[in-house]
């Protein structure tokens, strides 16, 4: 997959090749393009914003500008990159955008900062090529950035050869729906706290069955609205017995 971000802080995407997703750039899993809107600016003040039509407070981002950068980013070949504006007034991201989005060859994001991008750019892109504006989460950030390290954090550890183990994904909270339970590991007592007798039985049934309990109950307590939203038959005799 190759991944593009068009922002005026570059550094911002700094931490993308660390850790995890900078091997996956090193083995070429990943092909990471971080680009400077104002290099496509051509003022003097390398301007990205002005005052907003209708009055308000606040600064938008000029069209002229992020026109030209998605051009020469996109492209014209197909296939078309998926583009996405990281946006408070987006829709949700959330698990299962992540995998629909790990399918793709291509993401552009498209970080915007003060009010947001004129929306005639987004319009027009989206004659060319699919585009979402998503949110992260009910919070304002300051700009795009830290929304689309988010995203293309939960994205890339979904892609074949960058997880070390590819089961961690498939266990992964919200895989099956549930959030993920409490895990353990040595020593067996710590602080006077034992690890559940029965993560070292070595009855495998029975620990799985451990799990999926803790996960409902987890799920029940936390985010009740979850256990609502799963399809028909995600839970079986034993679950409903919980
Ligand atoms: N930009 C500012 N706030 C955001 C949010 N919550 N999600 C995505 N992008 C944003």
């Amino acid at each position: 997959m190759r991944i593009d971000v068009i922002t005026i802080f570059p550094d911002y995407l700094n931490p993308l090749r660390e850790a995890l997703l900078g091997k996956a750039i090193e083995r070429d899993r990943i092909a990471v393009g971080v680009h400077d809107l104002r290099d496509w600016t051509h003022d003097v003040h390398r301007a990205v914003d002005d005052s907003p039509y209708g009055g308000g407070p606040g600064m938008v981002m000029k069209p002229q500008v992020w026109g030209e950068a998605l051009d020469a980013v996109c492209g014209t070949e197909e296939p078309m990159p998926r583009l996405v504006v990281p946006t408070p007034a987006g829709r949700p991201f959330d698990q299962a955008t992540a995998i629909r989005w790990s399918s793709e060859q291509r993401l552009v994001f498209a970080c915007g900062r003060y009010e947001g991008i004129d929306q005639r750019v987004i319009d027009d892109a989206a004659t060319r090529m699919p585009v979402e504006e998503v949110s992260i989460g009910d919070y304002v950030l300051v700009g795009g950035e830290v929304a689309a390290l988010v995203m293309i954090e939960a994205v890339a550890r979904l892609l074949p050869g960058v997880l070390g183990n590819p089961l961690s994904a498939e266990q992964d909270s919200f895989s099956d729906g549930l959030l993920e339970g409490p895990c353990y590991t040595r020593p067996e007592v710590w602080r006077g706290r034992a690890v559940p007798d029965v993560l070292r039985s070595g009855n495998h049934a029975a620990i799985d069955r451990w799990r999926r309990d803790q996960a409902l109950e987890r799920t029940y307590r936390r985010r009740p609205e979850l256990l609502a939203e799963l399809p028909e038959g995600a839970l079986d005799k034993r679950d409903r017995a919980q």
